[in-house]
């Protein structure tokens, strides 16, 4: 859902101009987000959705012959994302927690290597990446080669030791931060995403943006939420509430798996997967499968997190 008034404001000050073009840069937007961060409006490109700023970064820095390093399991664009700019995936596994396998990410580093992924939390395992952890890749990585944290659910990440990508932005010259409008936002369907990077990383990510990608109803949306962030951070309170109240229920319940910091949480069942996806969809709730190794739940509504909570009592029951 987009946060209160947002509708509104779009209404009123941009339906009317769908015939035109929006401002192609969107500087309004870039300005405000970039005194948001503590940036200069020169650290902020807007794109189509988060997924378009990273798209841009790949073509700009990788192409045939270069390699991409990001945990696996992890958001499901990311390969595609790179074949597309006709680079290569060197996907490290997730550790059994489906955290990022540090040492395994340092380890796969080579002279090919053009850009490493972070995602923080992951997606679909909402593991959080510790500032330690951040730091050890950064202290690893060559400052010629760019680190992106991928930071779509960062409103969600209650963990104390957790990493701030635009904090290591001031600390390290080779940092970019993507941040989106489509989570925590609920705007996922207007396309609206932004990276914070150097400068000189931000104009090549203009020169390969897509022409006009983020409409003015995008823009003026963006805008709106900006001016309502106290909602925001009610809606965020309240996800988080439920959130802990589903993982204490299913504890209890026996169920062990990592501690979420996302508005989804993981369960890892391994060849239980599929047996266990069919009880979700059998009650009716919408769950993300990924056959043999877990399932991602999204927090929704009280009452259909009590369903989460039910459907997992009875698969307990049947030995899952
Ligand atoms: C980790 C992660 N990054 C980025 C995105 C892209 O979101 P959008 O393009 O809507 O900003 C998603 C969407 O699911 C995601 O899970």
């Amino acid at each position: 859902m987009p946060l209160p008034g947002v509708v509104e404001e779009i209404r009123q000050r941009s339906l009317g101009r769908i015939n035109r073009y929006p401002d192609m840069r969107g500087w309004e937007l870039v300005e405000r987000l970039a005194a948001l961060d503590g940036v200069e409006p020169e650290n902020v490109v807007l794109g189509c959705g988060s997924s378009e700023v990273i798209t841009q970064l790949v073509s700009l820095v990788a192409g045939p012959g270069d390699e991409i390093v990001y945990p696996w399991r992890s958001f499901e664009a990311y390969p595609i994302i790179v074949a597309g700019a006709g680079a290569t995936s060197v996907q490290v596994p997730n550790r059994p927690d489906g955290s990022h396998d540090i040492d395994g990410i340092i380890g796969a580093l080579n002279e090919h290597t053009r850009l490493v992924i972070l995602n923080n939390p992951n997606n679909p395992t909402a593991t959080s990446l510790s500032d330690a952890d951040a730091r050890r890749v950064m202290e690893a990585v060559p400052s010629d080669v760019l680190v992106l944290f991928d930071e779509a659910y960062f409103q969600f990440n209650t963990d104390p030791d957790a990493s701030v990508a635009l904090d290591l932005f001031r600390e390290y010259p080779n940092i970019v931060v993507a941040h989106t409008f489509s989570k925590a936002y609920g705007l996922a369907g207007l396309r609206v995403g932004y990276a914070v990077a150097p400068a000189d990383v931000i104009e090549g990510m203009r020169k390969v943006s897509l022409p006009f990608a983020v409409s003015d109803v995008a823009q003026r949306a963006a805008l709106a939420s900006l001016d309502v962030s106290q909602e925001l951070e009610g809606r965020v309170k309240l996800i988080i509430g439920e959130r802990d109240r589903v993982v204490a229920a299913l504890r209890s319940q026996g169920w062990q798996f990592a501690e979420p910091y996302a508005n989804f949480f993981w369960l890892p069942l391994g060849e239980s997967t599929d047996a266990a996806a069919a009880a979700f969809v059998e009650a009716g709730l919408s769950v993300r499968v990924f056959g043999g190794e877990g399932i991602r739940i999204t927090i929704g509504e009280p009452e259909a997190n009590d369903m989460v909570i039910e459907v997992c009592r009875q698969l307990k029951e049947r030995g899952l």
